[in-house]
């Protein structure tokens, strides 16, 4: 079994202190910290891009999850490798024609590639990201459509996380949107090793116990 990553969205965190939050979020616990880039085509939203991972990597070492929710990922991948990203996730959905030239470059730069998918696309679509020459090292399901924290966990999206877990006894298997310790037992049951938790943990009193809880509820 895959070692469980809590990866609190820092998309929850007070952006003004970004540096500041990512070390209280480490030292809480979190094994990554989740970094979420949106362009307002590909989502009804907009957030930050490779400046603002470049000067947060000056401020820690940690592995940076970035989760790319953009329409040309591809033009992401130098100016991210470049600011010190770790980890690479794009969406099947922006990347059906070019997935495999978007894998090589994402590990020629150095970075972790791996592949996300909203809540309308079929698992059966990563399939072959996973099984390619040139794979992926992560599948990320949303759990909610992207855009916006604070929204509700989906349930029915375990069934591919299942399907998944079934398959691919090792990969790293990411679960996004809504995850918290009333929805952590239903990701961590179907497979998930990976939990991304932006409001529950930054709304928390204690986010430290949180983080902890979700870990106990993953590692079994
Ligand atoms: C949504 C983002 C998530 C989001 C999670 O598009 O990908 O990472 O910040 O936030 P919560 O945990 O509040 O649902
Ligand atoms: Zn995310």
């Amino acid at each position: 079994m895959a070692a469980a990553k809590i990866a609190p969205s820092m998309l929850s965190s007070d952006f003004s202190n970004l540096a500041t939050e990512a070390q209280r979020m480490l030292d809480c616990g979190a094994d990554w910290l989740h970094m979420d880039i949106m362009c307002s085509h590909f989502v009804p939203n907009l957030t930050i891009g490779a400046p603002v991972i470049e000067s947060l990597r000056k401020h820690t070492k940690a592995y940076l999850d970035c989760h790319l929710m953009v329409t040309n990922p591809l033009d992401y991948v130098e100016p991210f490798g470049k600011a010190g990203a770790s980890g690479f996730t794009f969406h099947i959905e922006a990347a059906r024609e070019n997935w495999n030239e978007l894998i090589q470059k994402i590990k020629a730069k150095g970075m972790k590639p791996g592949v996300s998918l909203k809540p309308g696309t079929p698992i059966e679509e990563v399939y072959p990201l996973v099984e390619g020459e040139n794979h992926v090292d992560l599948v990320l399901v949303m759990t909610v459509e992207p855009g916006f924290g604070g929204q509700k966990f989906m349930p029915e999206m375990m069934d591919k996380v299942r399907k998944l877990r079934q398959k691919y006894p090792s990969l790293d298997i990411e679960v996004d949107g809504g995850l918290g310790p009333s929805t952590i037992d239903a990701a961590a049951s179907a497979g998930a090793n990976c939990i991304v938790a932006g409001s529950s943990v930054f709304g928390a009193p204690e986010p430290a116990q949180v983080i902890s809880l979700m870990r106990n509820r993953v590692e079994g």
